[in-house]
């Protein structure tokens, strides 16, 4: 498994996979891996002849007072995670070198990146999409996986791959969570062992929610009242939008009979954590 660290030696080498015939799978991340990350590895392991990760704390993506600058940094022991999975490179830049002082070309999704995490997240998915552009130019994959624990930002990319013809193939990998329930995240090294403990209502809610819709309920509102009630039962739970959506558009909807998105953010302490279900078109 070969480390790199700049775009240009990147490119040369996806640019002699590609002479050599095989397609490359990619994976994005930000690293501190998981076994949410892993399973994506391996979605791209079993689609493609190579696959590529790359690990970059991506500073466009966090606001002012986001936790950028305390983000975990572990490339020595995400590679001895990435190593046993037949991973072929690890791409890993600076943040110089991935944002040289004069470059000004941004991908907004319009619309997309203002709903859900890109509302309570400002310049948020602007970010993630003018980065995973670059990391697409720079990795040039035939498919790249994401995880369906970021749904928005599931639909930001598809959408920009769409709108901007991108030949590859976007493939998505289901949510991998903890024994309790608890979906795998970076994020859950802040938390201490009582908000852990709380964190566990999210998918509490989640699961209550797809109990409903298995009885029948159909009703969005409804469905979002019952998830918003069991958040509220954890007093150390900070509810920062709970939402029943259309899972391209991010818009609301009314019924969920056509597939819906139930998507929730809340705070404890101060660390944002995310959760999802997808319930499917009837
Ligand atoms: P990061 O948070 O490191 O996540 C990298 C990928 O892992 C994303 O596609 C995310 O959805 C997926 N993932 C995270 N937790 C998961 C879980 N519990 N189960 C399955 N997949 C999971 O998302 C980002 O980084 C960044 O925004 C990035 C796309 C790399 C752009 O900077």
């Amino acid at each position: 498994m070969q480390v790199i660290h700049e775009i240009a030696a990147m490119q040369a080498w996806s640019l002699q996979a590609a002479r050599e015939g095989r397609a490359v799978g990619f994976v994005p991340t930000m690293g501190a891996l998981h076994a949410g990350h892993i399973s994506l590895v391996r979605l791209a392991k079993a689609r493609a002849q190579a696959v590529v990760v790359s690990i970059f704390v991506n500073p466009l993506q966090f606001g002012p007072t986001e936790d950028y600058s305390r983000y975990p940094r572990t490339l020595a022991s995400d590679c001895r995670l990435l190593e046993p999975e037949g991973v072929d490179v690890v791409f890993a830049p600076s943040a110089e070198e991935m944002y040289p002082t004069d470059a000004v070309t941004v991908v907004e999704v319009a619309g997309l990146s203002e709903r859900l995490d890109g509302q309570s997240r400002p310049g948020h998915f602007r970010g993630v999409s003018t980065v995973v552009a670059k990391l697409f130019g720079i990795v040039q994959p035939r498919v790249a996986v994401f995880g369906q624990k970021d749904a928005a930002q599931v639909a930001v990319l598809r959408r920009m791959v769409r709108d901007l013809n991108l030949p590859l193939e976007l493939v998505v990998g289901p949510i991998v969570r903890e024994a309790d329930g608890l979906a795998l995240s970076s994020r859950n090294a802040y938390l201490s062992p009582d908000e852990r403990k709380q964190a566990l209502v999210l998918h509490r809610a989640l699961g209550q929610v797809a109990e409903a819709a298995a009885k029948g309920e159909r009703s969005a509102q409804a469905l979002q009242a019952l998830a918003e009630q069991v958040i509220a039962t954890e007093p150390g739970a900070k509810l920062d939008y709970c939402a029943v959506v259309d899972p391209e558009t991010l818009l609301p909807v009314a019924d969920t009979a056509g597939g819906a998105l139930v998507a929730v953010a809340a705070y404890f302490g101060n660390t944002r954590l995310i959760d999802n279900l997808l319930l499917d078109r009837e």
